[in-house]
């Protein structure tokens, strides 16, 4: 498989000596007058400057040569420039040094400036680049404005911006592909080893995310579990992560029977994929990460409705994003173990699927009703939760498309988790916050468990009441993970798939790889 990311340098020069297509550079926006210091707003009252138009002190564009400036003044003059984030202005034909257009790319105020910030300012510069049908490209990262953060974490966000922004899913368009953006610099004139060691880390990163979008777009007949196995295995080569892969016969006789059950509509055979790499001392716990791997949902015999159904064939995208995470964890070497486990199926209706009312027996010998076979998630994680807990580690996260309330509750902005363990709690919006990832607590308590009880098996797989349609599920989920192990669940429904253009490096429509930037943190800080 290839993608089409495109390539990130570093190049140590001067910006008036880079030849480009198209020459980027910063701009912040200066504190207004309004939401400036008592000081500040005193010694303007009453100057002329506030009531004509803004004048260049408002923006902030930093580490460019006098002929870059002498371009801009108009713009920043008249207030065509603002610096504003998310703002894009385009002058072609500049030629400025040995560049033909030049662009300058709004970073907001540097009060909330972060990596974030930069990351989404370097997306959307790359994406109107791309729309402007220019094929080189060079950012000078000198204009970045003074903040305080660390080169290396800069480079990283920068590569990131750029390297996601630059993903799409085009494969099975067939005729003339247009080449797009085929180089990407990042010119700078310090050579400081922060950077080179930024974006290697943003270039990995990038490869992997991207790998996970890839293999959550591509659509379920070009999916299957046995290829997404498959191309894990292909994926982990030249890497220290280990794959081992079950099939039918072994998850039936591992008695893995509730997985099992969900593969039974289906022509498609299932896979486990179990993915182990120990780069930290032999004695460390491993952190184990779980992914729900359905590579088609069409509900089984209480089936979807049609409209939008399509959409199932990211319902493996939680798997995806897990096989992401240990992928970079392994191509970065560090010094963690981690164990990566995917139960991997599609559900389809079909003479040997499971019924409404049928009992299937979990791994840990509990017995389930599925009293509705959509609610298929829950029955290929608990098996695997099961497995994460004999491997004895220090914590397991599982990520999953699990429940269209999950969507209503969050829309596709913030990913819900659920745990009981604060100290985790906190560990995990440490590692969203460092990231860049939005995600939101949600509750988790002994009323859902109890909505989860049985009739004529220990549990049920949907909810004996109505509403918190997520946390019920993910009280089911707690049923399988023993009690003094710390676990967070993920519910990514909202967030595994990209519709809209919130965040400028997703794409519009697509695959997002949610959380594995979160999971590589995680794997490094519990
Ligand atoms: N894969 C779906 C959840 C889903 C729905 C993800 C929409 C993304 C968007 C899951 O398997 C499912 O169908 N869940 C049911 C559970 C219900 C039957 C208790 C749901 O949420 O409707
Ligand atoms: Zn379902
Ligand atoms: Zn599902």
């Amino acid at each position: 498989m290839k993608l089409d990311t495109v390539e990130i340098k570093l190049e140590k020069s001067n910006l008036d000596h880079v030849a480009t297509d198209l020459l980027i550079v910063f701009a912040a926006k200066k504190p207004s007058a309004k939401s400036s210091t008592k000081a500040e707003s005193k010694s303007t009252k009453g100057s002329k400057a506030k009531t004509d138009a803004p004048k260049d002190n408002t923006v902030l564009i930093e580490g460019v040569s006098k002929s870059i400036h002498a371009k801009l003044q108009a713009a920043t003059d008249s207030g065509s420039i603002t610096g504003a984030a998310a703002e894009f202005v385009l002058f072609r034909d500049a030629h400025v040094g040995h560049a033909k257009h030049l662009a300058v790319i709004g970073l907001g105020e540097m009060k909330d400036f972060d990596t974030e910030a930069l990351r989404q300012a370097m997306a959307t510069a790359f994406t109107q680049a791309k729309a402007a049908k220019v094929k080189s490209l060079a950012f000078g990262m000198d204009s970045l404005p003074k903040s305080g953060i660390a080169a290396d974490q800069l480079l990283q966000a920068a590569t990131e911006g750029v390297g996601l922004a630059s993903y799409s899913f085009s494969e099975f368009k067939t005729g003339k592909k247009d080449d797009g953006i085929s180089s990407v610099l990042f010119v700078s004139n310090s050579k400081n080893k922060g950077h080179e060691k930024g974006l290697e880390m943003g270039r990995t990163i990038v490869e992997c995310v991207n790998f996970s979008r890839w293999l959550g777009d591509r659509p379920g007949n070009r999916m299957t579990p046995t290829m997404l196995a498959e191309e894990t295995e292909k994926a982990a080569k030249g890497t220290k992560l280990k794959v081992t892969v079950w099939d039918k016969a072994k998850i039936k006789s591992e008695k893995m029977g509730s997985f099992l059950s969900v593969s039974l509509g289906s022509s498609q055979d299932p896979r486990f994929i179990i993915m182990e790499y120990n780069g930290g001392g032999a004695s460390k716990k491993p952190v184990c990460f779980v992914g729900k791997g359905l590579t088609f949902d069409s509900g089984g015999i209480s089936i979807k409705p049609s409209g939008g159904m399509e959409e199932m064939k990211y319902d493996m995208c939680g798997g995806a994003n897990v096989i992401g995470a240990m992928l970079a964890i392994a191509k970065l070497k560090l010094k963690v173990n981690v164990i990566g486990l995917v139960p991997t199926t599609e559900n389809m209706p079909g003479p040997s699927a499971n019924k409404p009312g049928d009992i299937v027996i979990a791994r840990n010998g509990k017995t389930i009703e599925v009293n509705n076979t959509d609610a298929e998630g829950r029955l290929i994680l608990n098996d695997a939760l099961v497995y994460a807990c004999e491997q004895n580690p220090a914590a397991i996260f599982d990520a999953a498309t699990l429940t269209g309330a999950m969507v209503v509750a969050l829309g596709n902005i913030h990913t819900g988790f659920f745990t009981r363990n604060d100290k985790l709690a906190a560990k995990v919006e440490a590692a969203a916050k460092s990231t860049g990832e939005l995600v939101w607590r949600m509750p988790l308590t002994d009323f859902h468990v109890r909505d989860m009880k049985g009739t004529y098996a220990d549990l049920s797989n949907i909810s004996s009441g109505k509403g918190a349609g997520s946390a019920t599920a993910a009280a089911f989920l707690e049923q399988f993970v023993e009690k003094e192990i710390p676990w967070a669940h993920f519910d990514i429904a909202g967030t595994g798939w990209h519709n809209g253009d919130r965040f400028p490096y997703n794409p519009r429509k697509g695959a997002s790889g949610a959380m594995i930037r979160t999971f590589i943190e995680l794997a490094q800080s519990v």
